[in-house]
């Protein structure tokens, strides 16, 4: 007789528990092709269920060719229905809601550009969510406009116009999930294989590879405490665009000076390219005015990219796009076949937050905290270090960098920094040229808070003593 273990505690129907066991044990090879079924009448009174139960998981392996009938003499598993299993098939573990994937708490992880996400203004964002998905109605349930919801972009118009000075019609905004996206949707509107792409050299190795993925070739130009060296833009080439982080070059920190930012755009009028400018964390300057976008001064030449990821979270996957008028069709249409638009239903709670103000608030209460966490960063770097660091790129951002004296970060020592419970991130991991920045490393303290940070540095510092004087 088959035995079907029967578990009526369960939340899974007695016709489901049944049919996925026959299934599973024909698929595996337990029930041989031809092995005939107990009958439906026999199966229910052994298992203790209703004859239907049986008769309806039955029909269901009938119907997709599990089994086959033979009228008069019973129900066989049919022909060709065993399936080898995979060796070492992956094992699936039960869901863990709001499980802390990241949490390591060994571990004082100095990774940079994530923001203080226990500080994300939850209680607003549930409130505007409720209003949101109470009171919109229910053609926003379909599908929506790939450039993104029009009252997100005329808000977004006028916040952009008012705090970095971008000149922009909410025509020619593109809502993104993200400025990764963003990015992917400039390639695709621009590059074809082998053309030229001008980049800041380091900048993040995403970037790189999201425009190396075109088959494009990068032409890189090296980055001082300004940013990119534009006396260094090459003679005689074609670049279809620069990329550039102006506001705040990832990841050495500087601010493009006003005489580099024209540089740039006389450039792209001569070689007739674009610029892109990645504005992903400016919001947080804490020294010196506030600086104005690039796109700004050259509003048909410049492509800019915003990001709510660092001001607000980076799980919401919400950016946007601004594009000269006559590139606007061809990326509604990229934005369409790459996801058809990002969810209605956020952009609509995100306008709300900024339309309501919240936004402004919580970037004012960020910018106190953050800016706190920066100068006790930079005193435990100076008192623990004193004259063998040199802090810089720390005016703007999450993110800081120090440079050692006398210290290069191999990957071996960097294994060993890790070892004694602190991770760091060098430079050059950001680089094309390799080798030009072995000392420098890249500390983000937007999601530490204090005491993380002073035992951070403590780690570093005696990792660092350690690794010298073993060698
Ligand atoms: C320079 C730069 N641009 C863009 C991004 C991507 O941000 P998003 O989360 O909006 O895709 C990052 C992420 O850290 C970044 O460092």
């Amino acid at each position: 007789m088959l035995w079907i273990p029967i578990d009526r505690s369960l939340d899974i129907p007695l016709i489901k528990q049944v049919y996925q066991n026959i299934r599973k044990r024909i698929l595996n090879g337990d029930l041989q092709s031809g092995e005939k079924l107990p009958s439906t009448r026999e199966l229910s009174s052994e298992l203790k269920v209703s004859r239907n139960v049986i008769l309806e998981a039955y029909d269901q392996l009938l119907a997709e060719g599990f089994l086959v009938s033979q009228r008069g003499s019973g129900t066989f598993v049919a022909e060709g229905a065993f399936l080898k299993q995979r060796e070492n098939a992956p094992s699936f573990h039960s869901l863990n809601w709001g499980e802390d994937k990241n949490k390591d708490d060994h571990i004082i992880n100095f990774r940079s550009g994530i923001p203080a996400v226990d500080l994300f203004p939850r209680k607003t964002w549930a409130k505007l969510s409720h209003t949101t998905w109470n009171e919109t109605s229910p053609s926003t349930f379909g599908y929506d406009l790939p450039e993104g919801r029009p009252e997100l972009r005329q808000i977004l118009s006028r916040y952009l116009l008012k705090t970095r000075g971008v000149d922009c019609h909410p025509e020619q905004i593109v809502i993104t999930s993200g400025a990764t996206q963003a990015l992917t949707l400039v390639s695709k509107l621009l590059l074809s294989p082998d053309d030229l792409v001008i980049i800041e050299d380091p900048i993040t190795n995403d970037i790189q590879t999201i425009f190396k993925t075109s088959g494009s070739a990068l032409y890189p130009i090296p980055v001082d405490k300004y940013g990119m060296k534009t006396s260094l833009l090459p003679l005689n080439k074609n670049p279809k665009f620069i990329f550039i982080t102006p506001s705040h070059q990832f990841p050495l920190g500087g601010t493009l000076p006003i005489q580099r930012r024209i540089q740039l755009i006389n450039y792209s009028r001569e070689t007739n390219c674009y610029l892109v400018e990645d504005d992903y964390d400016s919001e947080f300057r804490y020294e010196g005015p506030p600086v104005s976008s690039l796109q700004g001064l050259e509003p048909e030449r410049v492509i800019y990219i915003g990001s709510f990821s660092k001001i607000l979270s980076p799980a919401l996957r919400l950016g946007y796009l601004i594009l000269p008028s006559h590139l606007i069709e061809k990326c509604r249409r990229l934005k369409w076949f790459s996801d058809l638009h990002t969810p209605s239903l956020d952009q609509l709670i995100l306008a709300r937050f900024i339309d309501e103000g919240y936004l402004e608030r919580h970037i004012t209460k960020m910018k106190k905290m953050y800016k706190n966490r920066r100068n006790f960063l930079i005193h435990c770097l100076k008192t623990t270090f004193s004259n063998k660091v040199n802090i810089f790129g720390y005016s703007t951002g999450l993110h800081l960098i120090v440079e050692f004296n006398e210290q290069y970060f191999s990957k071996e020592i960097l294994e060993e920094i890790e070892q004694s419970g602190v991770k760091i991130y060098p430079v050059e991991e950001h680089t094309i040229e390799k080798g030009k920045h072995p000392n420098r490393i890249i500390l983000g303290y937007g999601h530490l808070k204090n005491e993380d940070i002073k035992e951070g540095v403590t780690r570093l510092h005696q990792a660092i003593y350690d690794v010298n004087s073993i060698k």
